[in-house]
C-alpha cells in the first residue's frame, strides 16, 4: 500500500476509534440519565464502571476481527487491542478507586469469600485482579512463552464475574433491557472463546 493511502487509512482509523469512544460515552450518559445519581462521585463510579465494562468487552471481541480491524483501521490487531485494553484498565481501576473514596476504605479491594452470593455480587473485586494479571501475562508473553495464553484466558472468567457483579448490584442493570444487553455481551464472549478454540484446533490439525 503506498505510504499516503496507508497514512490516510490510519488517520481514518484514529477517527473511528475516537468516534467509538464518543458513541460509548453518549450511550452510557443516556442510560445514566434515566436514573440520576445523588452525588458527582456516584456518577463517576457508575460511568467508569459501565465504560470500563464496555471497553473490556470490546477488547475481548477485537480478538475475533484481527484481519478486519487491520483493513478498517490500518493498524495491526495488537495495537488496537492494546489501546482499548489500556482504556478499559484505566476505567475499571478508577471505578473501585471511586468506591474506596466513597466508603473511605481500601477493603473494597478484597474479594469476599463469605458466600457464593457475596463473592458473585462483589465479583468486580476478583475480576479486577484477573484482568490485571491477564494483561500482565500478555505484556510479558515473549518471556513466559506458551503459558501466557492460558493466563490471558482469565479475561473470560473476569468478564463473567464482572457481569454477575453488574447484574447483582449495578443500579443501571435493574431493567430488563440492560439485563438483556449484559446477557448478550456474555453470550458473545462465549462465542469468541468457542470460535478461537475451533480456529486453533483446525490450524493444528492441518499441520
Ligand atoms: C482489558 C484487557 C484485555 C482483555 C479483556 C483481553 C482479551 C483478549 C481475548 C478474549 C483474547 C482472545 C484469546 C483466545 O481465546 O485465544 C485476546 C488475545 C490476545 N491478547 Fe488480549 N486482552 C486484554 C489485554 C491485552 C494486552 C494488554 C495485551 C498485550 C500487551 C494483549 C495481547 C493479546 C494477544 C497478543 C492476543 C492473541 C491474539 C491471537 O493470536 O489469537 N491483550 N485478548
Ligand atoms: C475492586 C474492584 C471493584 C469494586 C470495589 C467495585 C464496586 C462496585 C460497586 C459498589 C458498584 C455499585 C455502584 C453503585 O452503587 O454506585 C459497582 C457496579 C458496577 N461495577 Fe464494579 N467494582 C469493582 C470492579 C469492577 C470491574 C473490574 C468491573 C468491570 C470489568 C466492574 C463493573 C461494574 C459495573 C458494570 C457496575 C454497574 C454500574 C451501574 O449499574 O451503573 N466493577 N461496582
Amino acid at each position: 500500500m503506498p505510504t499516503n493511502s496507508k497514512d490516510r487509512k490510519r488517520r481514518h482509523g484514529a477517527l473511528y476509534l475516537i468516534a467509538l469512544g464518543g458513541i460509548s460515552i453518549v450511550i452510557v450518559a443516556g442510560v445514566m440519565a434515566l436514573q440520576p445519581a445523588p452525588t458527582p462521585l456516584d456518577w463517576i463510579i457508575r460511568a467508569t464502571a459501565m465504560l470500563g465494562f464496555l471497553a473490556v468487552f470490546l477488547t475481548a471481541i477485537s480478538a475475533v476481527f484481527m484481519r478486519e480491524l487491520y483493513q478498517l483501521l490500518g493498524r495491526p490487531f495488537i495495537r488496537v487491542h492494546h489501546v482499548v485494553a489500556v482504556a478499559g484498565l484505566v476505567l475499571v481501576t478508577l471505578h473501585p478507586v471511586g468506591v474506596a473514596i466513597r466508603s473511605s476504605s481500601l477493603r473494597v479491594f478484597l474479594p469476599d469469600f463469605s458466600s457464593v452470593d457475596a463473592f458473585l455480587s462483589l465479583g468486580g473485586r476478583p475480576a479486577w485482579y484477573l484482568i490485571g494479571l491477564a494483561s500482565l501475562a500478555a505484556l510479558f508473553r515473549t518471556r513466559i512463552k506458551q503459558s501466557w495464553r492460558a493466563i490471558h484466558y482469565l479475561n473470560y472468567v473476569a468478564f463473567f464475574l464482572a457481569t454477575a457483579h453488574a447484574l447483582m448490584i449495578g443500579p443501571d442493570f435493574g431493567s430488563l433491557a440492560m439485563r438483556g444487553v449484559a446477557a448478550l455481551m456474555a453470550l458473545a464472549l462465549v462465542g469468541v472463546f468457542v470460535h478461537k478454540r475451533l480456529k486453533r484446533w483446525r490450524l493444528t490439525r492441518r499441520r
